[in-house]
């Protein structure tokens, strides 16, 4: 067991991240290249990806920066593949690339709608369709990145609500199609995470985040290094026997459901 406890869990692993270029991936980013990792970061926006593989860079990490979207099957296939050209099979992939905006149901289009299945659902389905042929096989890793909504409903989040849903089940159904050649698929579902666009925008006044504090039994925010950490763990050899598994991390919040935080936000 002595491999498990490694100071560099990832050395030399081949890391592909979508979303990576900000917020909670690009700090699952920052870690993997901490413990060894050389990382391909994809996303829309060239100007975040080339900063955060900068910062990267600038510590001792190895990064490269990918501009597609993850709605976009080709451009998708085609990063992928020069990033396995570059450096070899992939072994992790982090599906993080996610839209979100709070509206109510009647207050959105369809197409604002699809606009979130679309990144959400149809973008994981695409980055772990396009990666499977550059996987290690076996030992690869799937880690999909959800969020407590996938089985706590909460107002003006249903497009994020059935999307993450979707993600989870895409999990599951992987996780099964994909045991045998060696490929584990799992979800990570984070809570209130601290110093994220969405909190930002959740939780803006102080008093809105004592409230929302209260609604948490751990009596706190989450930070992006746990998420982080989580992950890790989930592409380390330590987690080497979980596959189709959704890992809860959110200071317990969602288990008496998304009630104290609708009265946190004023939506109940
Ligand atoms: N309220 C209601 N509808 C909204 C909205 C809002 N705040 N923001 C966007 N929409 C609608 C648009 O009006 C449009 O619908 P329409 O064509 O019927 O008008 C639809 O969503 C698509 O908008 P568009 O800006 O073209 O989509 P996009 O693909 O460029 O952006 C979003 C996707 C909407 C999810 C956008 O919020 C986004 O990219 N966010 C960045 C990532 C993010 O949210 N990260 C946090 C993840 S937790």
């Amino acid at each position: 067991m002595a491999a498990v406890f490694r100071d560099h869990l990832l050395q030399d692993k081949r890391a592909v991240i979508t979303g990576g270029g900000s917020g909670i991936n690009l700090r699952i980013a920052e870690r993997f290249a901490e413990h060894g990792a050389q990382l391909g970061l994809i996303g829309r926006n060239q100007e975040k990806l080339d900063q955060a593989v900068a910062g990267i860079t600038s510590k001792g990490g190895r990064a490269m920066g990918f501009s597609a979207d993850v709605r976009d099957y080709a451009a998708l296939e085609s990063a992928l593949k020069t990033f396995k050209d570059t450096v070899g099979e992939i072994d992790i992939v982090v599906c993080g690339a996610a839209g979100n905006f709070p509206a109510p149901a009647l207050g959105m289009s369809a197409n604002g709608f699809k606009a979130v299945i679309d990144i959400d659902v149809l973008g994981t389905f695409n980055t772990c369709r396009a990666a499977y042929q550059f996987l290690r096989k076996p030992g690869a890793s799937i880690v999909n990145i959800s969020a407590t909504h996938a089985f706590s409903p909460i107002a003006f989040q249903a497009h994020v609500c059935a999307a993450k849903a979707g993600v989870d089940m895409l999990t599951r159904t992987l996780a099964l199609e994909w045991g045998q050649p060696g490929v584990r698929v799992n979800s990570i579902a984070p809570g209130p995470i601290d110093e994220t666009e969405g909190m930002k925008r959740l939780g803006p006044t102080p008093e809105i985040r004592k409230k929302i504090t209260q609604s948490i039994p751990l009596r706190r925010f989450g930070t992006k290094d746990e998420i982080a950490d989580l992950a890790l763990f989930l592409c380390s050899e330590a987690a080497g026997y979980i596959t189709g598994a959704v890992f809860v991390c959110d200071g317990g919040q969602s288990l008496a459901g998304s009630s104290g935080l609708m009265a946190a936000l004023s939506l109940s």
